[in-house]
């Protein structure tokens, strides 16, 4: 299977800080890859890599084979019309209601007309099982229900790659499962290739096909979630059975 994703020798430094250190992580195409690790470890680093909100300090990032690292402004506009980012906070425009905030790429992107606009609105609110939700404002709904409005609003845009940060965080326990049933769903629905971003391992058994887990500016393990469980490597066990690892970075002082 090919790649949607290549990052190669991946450097991120801030200051004397070094958060990312000349790490190599592929995609494939169609696959949700899960990034775990503690708090403060880079996982929110790599989304703003791959959305072009952080230039790299050294390293490759192939999307869809294009070396991005490099890209202008309105090159890195025209790839993030086809990349849908859910953030941790919603980020919902509170000023519009549930229909305004999920058709605002659809409009200003597509000039989609306002009859196609509620046809696509409304099969996105059902996918997120929110049919009929329209009108209402984000100070209406709950963590969950804005949390499906933002990924609604992601996925308007029919992106070829979805980028999760922290889908679940704050979230009860059936919401939780919810939403990574949900990210499943869309996976199966779109054909989508997606990062998850999580520090919930029920989220990442239900969502993700392989895991990648962050730890010191390294990637110490890559593996498919059935095979993650039983990992021998300390740092994974004690991460994926809420023990403590710490998340500091080896050059802090
Ligand atoms: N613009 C910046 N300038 C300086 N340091 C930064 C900047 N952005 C992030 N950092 C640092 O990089 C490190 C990694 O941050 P990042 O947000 O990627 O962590 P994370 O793994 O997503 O953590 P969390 O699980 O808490 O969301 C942190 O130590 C953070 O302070
Ligand atoms: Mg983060």
């Amino acid at each position: 299977m090919s790649n949607a994703i290549s990052i190669h020798n991946l450097t991120v430094q801030f200051g004397k800080k070094c958060i990312l250190n000349s790490i190599d992580l592929d995609v494939r195409k169609g696959e949700t890859l899960a990034v775990i690790g503690p708090s403060g470890t880079g996982k929110s680093t790599i989304i703003k890599v791959l959305t072009g909100l952080l230039k790299p300090t050294s390293g490759s990032v192939k999307i869809n084979d294009e070396e991005v690292c490099c890209f202008s402004e309105s090159e890195w506009d025209n790839l993030r019309k086809h990349m849908g980012v859910v953030f941790q906070y919603s980020a919902l425009f509170d000023f519009m209601n549930v229909k305004d905030n999920i058709a605002f790429g659809l409009r200003r992107h597509y000039k989609v007309g306002e009859k196609e606009v509620k046809k696509q609105v409304e099969e996105l609110l059902t996918l997120v099982d929110m049919s009929g939700m329209e009108q209402m404002m984000p100070s209406e709904l709950s963590g969950g229900m804005k949390k499906r409005v933002g990924l609604a609003r992601a996925l308007a845009m029919q992106p070829d790659i979805v980028y999760y940060d922290e889908p679940t965080s704050g979230l009860d326990p059936v919401m939780t499962m919810n939403i990574s049933k949900l990210i499943r769903k869309t996976q199966k629905t779109y054909g989508v290739t997606s990062i998850l971003v999580t520090h919930d391992m029920e989220s990442v058994f239900v969502a993700a096909d392989r895991v990648a887990m962050l730890y010191k500016g390294d990637i110490v393990a890559l593996e498919s979630v059935d095979t993650i469980k039983n990992s021998k490597n300390p740092i994974v066990q004690a991460f994926i059975n809420g023990q403590e690892v710490t998340g500091e970075d080896k050059n802090e002082q």
